[in-house]
């Protein structure tokens, strides 16, 4: 029986590569979707991006939340409007630590669904943040890169420690 696929947490490679895009929507991705929607729900999540259970691949969910249902994201592209402002993120990757991220407000998505095809969303507030968010994921970004000198200071200790205990541990 092959493993189950848990969360994959800092500082693993595979949350530092540039993902890969996908290029036929099969029977594996709709596996892989099930699992993240599955792992989002359990560790109370707003999204998770693929390289989070460990698949190097352009793919991120979102949970029912705040009147939306679960979505998931195939290859997507993002453009970004609006003059940035702050607000608090955390990662499932990265347990405990909370930043101020600063990110513009809207977004309009472009995105492969499960059957395959192509549609688009435009959101601002919540969504246009967890949809930079789950993107940053794509390209091997975390808030840890993003946050300002003094939550690096607030978050050090719990950055070490996730980094001491590399490899053991925290996962199910
Ligand atoms: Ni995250």
């Amino acid at each position: 029986m092959a493993a189950e696929r848990g969360i994959v947490f800092h500082p693993s490679p595979v949350l530092r590569q540039k993902a890969r895009p996908v290029e036929r929507v099969d029977g594996f991705v709709a596996e892989l979707v099930r699992d993240m929607h599955r792992l989002a729900r359990e560790y109370d999540g707003i999204g998770l991006a693929a390289p989070q259970a460990g698949e190097s691949l352009r793919i991120f969910v979102t949970c029912a939340l705040y009147g939306e249902p679960e979505r998931v994201f195939i290859n997507p592209r993002l453009e970004l409007k609006g003059e940035i402002v702050g607000g608090e993120e955390g990662c499932l990757s990265l347990p405990d630590i909370r930043a101020e991220i600063m990110r513009p407000p809207q977004a309009r998505i472009t995105a492969i669904d499960l059957e395959g095809n192509e549609f688009s969303l435009e959101r601002d507030g919540i969504w246009a943040r967890v949809w930079q968010h789950e993107f940053d994921h794509l390209e091997g970004t975390l808030i840890i890169d993003r946050m300002r000198p003094l939550d690096r200071l607030a978050n050090r200790r719990a950055l070490r420690d996730l980094e001491r205990s590399a490899g053991g541990g925290r996962g199910r």
